[in-house]
């Protein structure tokens, strides 16, 4: 069995994705074990809670400088013994420390075919205003390993959407959820569920 914790800060619609693939078959051996956010007012908790999951918050707020929250993250993810983190929309920068605490065994989902529109300040609705002004027509999701760079991490599936002439980036950024990231998502974790994470190991 899967242990997974999933790191959440919006919506949760790809937490939500995760949830459905387990219940209807898609995702094999899996159980989400908790579900954090940095966000106490975050939809994706009441997501979890609603699916009898665990659900916490962790906000910087409650933190006097960013290394006490850092610590307190690491702790939280420790004591759900996690085998696999996922991060689903979680805008929140992962501590190095828990990147070497958990090596290969964090990943992410990002709205775009890495490495396009990737990086520092390419997040959420950013990324589909990028998409739209650079005038690609095609777009995507990617799935990769978390490594301590923004979004460098190994690749392990990528999904791509075509961009519409009369896009907005609201409707692109919902076609490019509906089309790849609740698609490959729940894939990734599905295969790295039946092969185990270090099949997956790139190194
Ligand atoms: C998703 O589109 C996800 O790919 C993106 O945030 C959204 C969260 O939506 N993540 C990033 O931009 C990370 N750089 P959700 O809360 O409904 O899953």
């Amino acid at each position: 069995m899967l242990r997974v914790v999933v790191c959440v800060s919006g919506g949760g619609t790809n937490l939500q994705a995760i949830i459905d693939g387990i219940a209807d078959g898609r995702i094999a051996d899996t159980r989400i074990v908790g579900v954090i956010s940095n966000n106490a007012g975050a939809f994706a908790l009441e997501r979890a809670r609603r699916s009898g999951i665990d659900a916490v918050c962790v906000s910087p707020r409650d933190y006097e400088d960013r290394a006490a929250f850092h610590g307190a993250l690491l702790e939280r993810v420790n004591g759900f013994a996690p085998d696999l983190i996922v991060l689903a929309g979680f805008l929140v920068t992962i501590p190095p420390e828990m990147i070497r605490a958990y090596p290969n065994r964090i990943i992410n989902i990002h709205p775009s075919l890495i490495p396009s529109f990737c990086g520092v300040g390419y997040y959420g609705l950013k990324v589909h205003e990028a998409a739209l002004k650079r005038g690609v027509k095609v777009t995507g999701a990617t799935v990769h390993y978390v490594d301590e760079g923004t979004d460098t991490g190994p690749i392990l599936l990528q999904k791509s959407v075509e961009v519409h002439e009369d896009d907005t980036p609201k409707t692109l950024q919902r076609r490019v959820m509906e089309e790849a990231e609740w698609v490959i998502l729940p894939q990734a974790i599905d295969r790295i569920a039946r092969k185990g994470h270090m099949e997956w190991n790139p190194e």
